[in-house]
């Protein structure tokens, strides 16, 4: 059975290690070298303290996936605008947990007073723009070439979401 509900302290070090796998092996982040456990301690204190949501997805007693939302830029008229990040333990991923995630994460950001979403889909990555796009999300724009990792240009692409209504 999977559960959605909020990250808690004994969960980071599983969120560190979906994080890090992905950082080591994939282009959906432009992360080269993995945070560590002390990074994700402060991630979750933050997001805390400011109200944003941040979502793990439970399954056997562990957490297989995350997500959260956070302010696109701090610049404070930005407030109604948020990012998400979602990541699916590797070896969980096309079961439907990063659809859950994502349905979840909407609700709780919309909840948080946010009115858009943004994804910054690194590499254009496949799953992770189906997935959004499932979700309601259309494309938006597009950065070309301006990631390098494991020896090849990357693209972003930059996907919306009206959280309203
Ligand atoms: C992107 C990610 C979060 C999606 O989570 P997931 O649990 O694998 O997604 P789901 O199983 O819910 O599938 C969502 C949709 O994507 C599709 N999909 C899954 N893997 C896919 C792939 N490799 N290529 C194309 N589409 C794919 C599914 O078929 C599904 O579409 P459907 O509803 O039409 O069947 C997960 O694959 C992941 O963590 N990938 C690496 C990190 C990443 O890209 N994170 C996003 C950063 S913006």
């Amino acid at each position: 059975m999977l559960e959605i509900r909020a990250a808690l302290r004994p969960d980071v070090s599983a969120i560190q290690a979906i994080y890090a796998h992905h950082v080591l092996n994939g282009t959906s982040t432009f992360d080269t070298d993995p945070p560590d456990v002390r990074f994700w301690e402060q991630k979750l204190a933050t997001l805390a303290a400011r109200g944003w949501p941040f979502l793990v997805a439970e399954q056997g007693g562990e957490p297989v996936g995350y997500c959260y939302a956070t302010q696109i830029r701090e610049r404070p008229a930005y407030a109604p605008c948020c990012e998400d990040s979602i990541y699916v333990r590797a070896d969980r991923t096309g079961r439907g947990i990063g659809t859950a995630l994502l349905h979840a994460l909407i609700g709780a950001a919309r909840d948080a007073g946010f009115e858009q979403m943004i994804a910054v889909v690194g590499g254009g990555e496949p799953a992770s723009v189906t997935l959004h796009a499932r979700c309601g999300f259309t494309e938006v724009g597009r950065l070309r070439n301006v990631g390098f990792k494991f020896g090849r240009y990357l693209d972003s692409v930059y996907m919306q979401r009206d959280l309203r209504g």
